[in-house]
């Protein structure tokens, strides 16, 4: 049996469960949030470290790898957590060198927590990645709460994807998994002037690798 472990702040990682039970549905799935503390898209390394590292621990007592389905937690401390934890981690992170690469106006839109458009790692994909592109990062600080809370603004969607895809981009990136659960309606505002991506399929791709398991 093969035992995986996922940690997100809140409902984002659901998205993620989701998506690995229809890849690997004869994985055991242990899901963990830290609602308390949410959302992580407004604290500091040392302070998202700080926070996830005994859940992570209890986590890797009883799995064989364990999926940080948190891009902010991935782009701020996952070095660190490696260094600090017995199993092996895969974590989620935007989607920069993809979109740099599929982009053919040379704008891309990043959709992402604070937090992760203030790691350092966020700047080093940017750096390597996007060289020759504009990133466009639309405020989307309200979209953990909006989500969690269950208020979907569609007006509020429609406005940042509006004003994205008037600046030119055609690629967005989905690189919060909050965001995941309004793939669909980002989608369908940015109305075939962009496509939206987001990593799930790589992470299962990486997640069976890991284990071993067959693609
Ligand atoms: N779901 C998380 C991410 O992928 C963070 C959401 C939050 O707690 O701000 O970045």
């Amino acid at each position: 049996m093969t035992n995986i472990g996922v940690f997100d702040s809140g409902v984002g990682g659901l998205s993620v469960v989701n998506a690995i039970k229809k890849s690997i549905p004869s994985a055991r799935i242990e899901y963990v949030e830290d609602r308390e503390n949410l959302p992580y898209g407004n604290k500091t390394p040392d302070q998202l470290y700080n926070l996830s590292l005994p859940i992570l621990n209890k986590l890797s007592k009883n799995n064989d790898a364990i999926v940080i389905a948190c891009n902010t937690l991935t782009t701020n401390c996952i070095e660190r957590l490696r260094s600090a934890l017995p199993v092996p981690l895969i974590g989620m992170e935007p989607m920069v060198k993809p979109a740099a690469e599929q982009t053919k106006t040379k704008v891309i839109a990043v959709c992402a927590t604070p937090a992760t458009l203030a790691s350092q790692r966020y700047a080093w994909l940017r750096n390597t990645y996007a060289k020759g592109v504009e990133v466009i990062e639309p405020d989307c600080s309200d979209w953990t709460a909006m989500i969690e809370g269950n208020t979907v603004d569609r007006d509020n969607i429609r406005e940042r994807i509006d004003n994205v895809c008037d600046r030119g981009a055609d690629v967005i990136v989905l690189g919060c998994t909050h965001y995941h659960w309004i793939e669909d309606i980002v989608r369908e505002e940015a109305k075939g002037r962009a496509t939206v991506i987001q990593p799930i399929q790589p992470v299962i791709t990486q997640l069976k690798r890991v284990l071993k398991l067959p693609d």
